[in-house]
């Protein structure tokens, strides 16, 4: 075995090393805890503040049990925590924030291996990002989706109903008792949203890069198997690290692909593709937004779950979870990568059993053919933007309309129900002023709601374009991600009202139809928007953000920096 990285600060004879083995011994450790056993961190998202996450604090428990019984000695740590529905303006502006944390918290601490407790959306791509930076072993846990919501006796997901509240309130006549019955009913146990949503994304990508369990992802949180998965992830790290079965063995190109492939037959979010390529950057693979279309695009939907479908993560459970999509994609899949239990991923999923096709299709009769995200290019956005096909309406995807733009946020809320505002269901809603650099922190606004007197209509999708992004758990006719943002200058910025738009999804064609000479007059006379903060974290998120296309990470966080620390404390 190589010698392990604990060892450096608990194997030492000398003064310092009994200053790192004193202090910790006032937790009542015996002494044979520090003479030769791996030491795993077990890396905590719990937080109060984060609902998705809040039962992790008990499932630490349970990955120690595994640890020591598998003969290392565990250390739980706390890392920032990102609750999706609380933390304002949006958690992505902190996601880069919280990988700092838990790479440095990883590398400064006597850590051989690593057990990453996760949930809520950023919570994963944080912990995992900061994670690959040092590339130690590391095995997540995903803390898993809530039971199914229950409303009026049927299922409603969380984060999905949400959406159609202002719908169901002011067209469908819901009293104010019927949305209270709603609100309790979408969360009614622990665990993240149990739609497809971002986090169930997540816990799909992690399971599909092949780093848990085979079977983890789609695992509800109270379930029983949930904490047994736990604590086999437990047992599991401490081989892992007597293997060096570090990050970058398992996260190779082709896992990535495979990552891809997978999150297009699940209907996965969107905000996967943002995730995936900062993952990428900072283990050093090469991966390129357009290689989610490239590869992804042809792949066809086989998960009928919310918001694409019908059914939510317990379902999917029940069915077989993931195991059974990525036996059915095996032509489809590197089956030969390999994954943190020691074997491929083929092999780990070449035996599952499906339950319910309704839930699950098979490959031969998919839900959709080409389900997987289109990238976009145009004059609109050089550097690309995306929409998710499955989730969008199908007459929509080549169509020409004229632009209703709203500069910001603030301005959509203020004018888009008026009911003078110029709008019909063939009109384009831009929405600037929500990119990385821009909100900041690119929030989950790009599925803005349609005007109310258009609602009452009965229309139910109209094409919605921004910098910003969705939230996985939505659905409609909406490109997200517009690269380069408007509050850097892109092209965005300069659309008035009034100018026509054309999309033309299997072109993959995003344009604003104005000549080029009306384009220069419209940069020259361009005012770059002042900053939205002069200082602290944000001012530091604003000057290194990077675009969408390339992840929205900081410059300064692309790669790693390894395990090493040359300099003790004194
Ligand atoms: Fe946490 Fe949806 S809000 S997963």
């Amino acid at each position: 075995m190589k010698k392990l990285r604990s060892a450096g600060w608990f194997g030492k004879d000398d003064k310092m090393g009994f200053v790192h083995r004193s202090w910790l011994r006032n937790q009542g450790y015996p002494d044979d805890y520090f003479r030769g056993k791996p030491v795993i961190g077990i890396c905590n998202t719990w937080s109060e503040l984060t609902p998705c996450n809040g039962h992790l604090r008990d499932f630490a428990e349970v990955v120690k049990r595994g640890v020591i019984e598998a003969g290392g000695f565990p250390l739980e740590f706390p890392v920032t925590s990102l609750g999706e529905t609380i933390m304002r303006p949006t958690t992505m502006l902190f996601r880069n924030l919280a990988s700092m944390d838990t790479e440095e918290s990883i590398r400064a601490n006597p850590i051989d291996g690593v057990v990453l407790l996760t949930g809520c959306d950023k919570t994963t791509p944080s912990t995992l990002m900061g994670a690959c930076s040092v590339d130690i072993p590391t095995i997540v846990v995903p803390g898993g989706p809530m039971l199914n919501g229950r409303f009026k006796g049927e299922c409603i997901g969380s984060g999905s109903f949400n959406w159609m509240v202002k719908e169901k309130l002011l067209v469908e006549n819901y009293t104010e008792a019927d949305i209270l019955e709603a609100e309790i009913g979408a969360a009614r146990s622990q665990g993240h949203c149990m739609t497809m949503g971002t986090a169930s994304t997540m816990a799909c990508m992690v399971e599909a890069l092949g780093l848990t369990l085979p079977g983890a992802a789609a695992i509800p949180a109270v379930d029983s198997r949930k904490k047994v998965m736990a604590q086999l992830s437990g047992r599991r790290i401490v081989e892992m690290v007597k293997e060096d079965m570090k990050l970058s063995k398992i996260l190779t190109r082709k896992a990535f692909e495979n990552s891809i492939v997978v999150n297009a037959a699940v209907g996965g979010s969107t905000n996967f593709i943002i995730h995936l390529l900062a993952i990428a950057g900072r283990i050093g693979v090469e991966l390129k937004l357009e290689d989610f279309d490239t590869i992804g695009s042809k792949i066809p939907l086989l998960v009928n779950l919310k918001p694409s479908g019908k059914y939510l993560m317990e379902d999917f459970y029940y069915a077989g979870g993931l195991p059974v999509v990525i036996k059915e994609l095996k032509k489809y899949l590197h089956n030969d990568t390999i994954t943190v239990n020691g074997k491929s991923i083929g092999n780990n999923n070449s035996n599952p059993v499906c339950y319910n096709t309704d839930v699950i299709a098979g490959i031969e009769k998919p839900l959709q053919e080409n389900a997987g995200i289109a990238v976009l290019k145009g004059n609109l956005c050089q550097d690309g933007a995306v929409i998710k096909p499955s989730a969008a309406t199908t007459s929509l995807m080549k169509h020409k309309g004229r632009a209703v733009v709203f500069e910001t946020m603030e301005d959509y809320h203020h004018r888009i129900d008026d009911p003078a505002l110029d709008i019909d269901e063939t009109c384009v809603i831009i929405l600037k002023g929500v990119g990385p650099v821009g909100y900041p922190g690119m929030p989950e606004v790009g599925n803005v709601d349609l005007p109310l007197k258009l609602l009452q209509k009965g229309v139910k999708d109209m094409i919605r374009i921004s910098d910003g992004r969705m939230s996985g758990t939505a659905a409609g006719t909406v490109i997200l991600h517009v690269s380069p943002e408007s509050s850097i200058g892109g092209v965005l910025a300069l659309v008035k009202d009034g100018d026509m738009i054309e999309l033309d999804v299997e072109k993959r064609k995003l344009h604003l139809d104005i000549s080029d000479d009306e384009l220069q007059k419209r940069k020259a006379a361009w005012k770059k928007p002042e900053p939205m903060a002069t200082r602290g974290y944000v001012k530091f998120y604003i000057d290194h953000v990077q675009q969408a296309h390339l992840g929205a990470d900081l410059d300064i966080l692309q790669g790693g920096s390894g395990d090493e620390v040359t300099r003790d404390l004194h």
